[in-house]
């Protein structure tokens, strides 16, 4: 038996390093943040998608009282942006959350089922999506959502 070593590559940095395209969808993810209803968590969670023509889609959790009803704030601007502009690939995709004391400090980071429908993005439009998470400390940018996801699950697993 021996070890395996997987690496993920993750940029860290401060909002003002990225460029002027990606601050403004970091801008309208901290934004969408007002869009959430987190009755029960009280956890407000903003996205915003940029689409290959250069829209902007936001998504915002929205909570139920049948708890396993409610929807992340990636997958309601996923399933948003897929279901008005199907021909659109999505080239990037940032969130932001706020908790009781603001927004978090450390980069808020996307949910398995989140990550999972990301990935499936990657596979249909067969190009990466640039991820990135806000936090007030910095800002963790990945180039795609397989640096979330090492061993992940993809249609072609199916046929190897
Ligand atoms: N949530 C998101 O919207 N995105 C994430 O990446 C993590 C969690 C939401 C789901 C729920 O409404 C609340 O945050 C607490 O889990």
């Amino acid at each position: 038996m021996k070890d395996i070593k997987l690496e993920i590559n993750i940029q860290y940095c401060q909002v003002d390093e990225l460029s002027e395209e990606d601050r403004e969808l970091v801008t309208v993810a901290k934004e969408a943040t007002q869009n959430s209803y987190a009755k029960y968590s009280h956890f407000c969670v903003g996205a915003a998608i940029r689409l290959g023509d250069g829209r902007i889609i936001k998504g915002a959790n929205q909570e139920n009282a049948a708890f396993p009803s409610g929807l992340c704030a990636e997958r309601t601007a996923v399933f948003a942006a897929q279901a008005n502009y199907p021909e659109q690939p999505i080239t990037t995709l940032a969130i932001a959350a706020k908790n009781e004391y603001g927004f978090t400090g450390e980069p808020v980071t996307p949910c398995g089922s989140c990550r999972q429908v990301m990935l499936e993005i990657e596979d249909r439009y067969q190009q990466p999506v640039k991820i990135l998470l806000y936090g007030t400390h910095g800002v963790y940018a990945l180039k795609s959502i397989k640096d979330l996801m090492p061993l992940c699950f993809v249609d072609e697993n199916m046929h190897k």
